[in-house]
C-alpha cells in the first residue's frame, strides 16, 4: 500500500504541465479589428478546462499578442504565465515589469514568422548570463529555448538558466515516418539537461498525433507548451475537450 503511495506520489509529481500558447487566438481576435474571440476569456477558460498554464510570445510588431494583452493577462491568470520572446531592451522592460512565473528565451529576429531554431549557447554564453541574471533579480524562472543538442543544453546551464526548452519540429517532423529515430537525439538531450541539473519543457509543433509518444519516452518533461495544432484542433473539438485531450497526453507515461 505504502509503495503503491509512493508511487503514485512520484508520477503525480512527474506529469508535465500543458501550458496553451494563445497566439493563434489574437491573430484571429486582429483580423477583424475587434475583441472577438476574446482573449482574455479564452485564456480564462482554457486554465478553467484544465491548462496547467498560459504562454504568449508577443512580437516587436504585435501581429498576435500585444503589449496591453500581456499587462491584462497578468491581472487574471490563476495558473504560470509564460512569455516567450528574443530579450530585447523593451521586451525586458515588459517582463520585469509583468514578472511571469516564467520567461522563455528565444533567439528570433524581429520579422520572424515562427521561432524556428535554438539558441547557440556557447557563442551567446555572456549575453545570456547578462540577461538570466536580470530575470533572476525579478524573480522571474528562466528557460532557454535550444536544438536537441547536448552541448547546447550544457551551455544552457553554464548560462545558469533554470530550464531548456527543447524545440521539437523536428521531433514532430520525423515522428510519422520513425518515431524512434525522430526521439533518439530528444532522449539525449533530455538527460543531459537532467544531468546538468536543468528543468526541461518542450515546445513547437506538438500534437495529438506525436505528445503522448515524447511524454512517455521523456517522462521528466516539466512542461510543454503547445498552440498551433490545440487551436487547430479546438475548432473541431472544441476548446474544452481539445485542451483535456492535450493534458491526457502529458499525462500519459504516468498511468504506465
Ligand atoms: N515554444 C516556442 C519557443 C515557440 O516560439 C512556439 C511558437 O510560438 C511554441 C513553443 C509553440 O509552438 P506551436 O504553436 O507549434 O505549438
Amino acid at each position: 500500500m505504502l509503495a503503491k503511495l509512493i508511487i503514485r506520489f512520484v508520477s503525480i509529481k512527474q506529469m508535465a504541465k500543458l501550458s496553451v500558447n494563445i497566439n493563434k487566438i489574437a491573430t484571429l481576435r486582429n483580423a477583424r479589428g475587434g475583441n472577438n474571440p476574446n482573449l482574455l476569456k479564452v485564456a480564462s477558460d482554457c486554465e478553467k478546462f484544465g491548462a496547467d498554464g498560459i504562454t504568449v510570445h508577443p512580437r516587436p510588431d504585435e501581429r498576435h499578442v500585444r503589449r496591453t494583452d500581456v499587462l491584462e493577462l497578468k491581472k487574471i491568470l490563476t495558473t504560470e504565465f509564460n512569455i516567450e520572446g528574443y530579450p530585447s531592451r523593451p521586451f525586458m522592460e515588459l517582463v520585469t515589469e509583468v514578472k511571469p512565473a516564467q520567461v522563455t528565451l528565444v533567439p528570433d529576429s524581429p520579422d520572424q514568422l515562427t521561432s524556428n531554431h535554438g539558441w547557440d549557447t556557447v557563442e551567446n554564453r555572456d549575453f545570456l548570463i547578462g540577461i538570466i541574471k536580470e530575470l533572476h533579480n525579478a524573480g522571474i524562472r528562466a528557460s532557454v529555448f535550444v536544438d536537441a543538442s547536448v552541448e547546447m543544453v550544457r551551455g544552457a546551464a553554464m548560462c545558469m538558466a533554470d530550464r531548456v526548452e527543447l524545440y521539437t519540429e523536428p521531433y514532430a517532423r520525423m515522428y510519422s515516418p520513425d518515431p524512434d529515430a525522430a526521439i533518439a537525439p530528444f532522449i539525449e538531450a533530455a538527460q543531459a539537461a537532467r544531468q546538468c541539473g536543468l528543468g526541461l519543457n518542450a515546445g513547437h509543433d506538438l500534437s495529438l498525433d506525436n505528445l503522448e509518444f515524447l511524454c512517455r519516452n521523456i517522462p521528466w518533461i516539466d512542461e510543454c507548451s503547445i498552440g498551433h495544432a490545440l487551436v487547430c484542433d479546438a475548432l473541431y473539438l472544441g476548446m474544452e475537450k481539445t485542451v483535456r485531450e492535450y493534458k491526457k497526453c502529458c499525462q500519459a507515461h504516468s498511468d504506465k
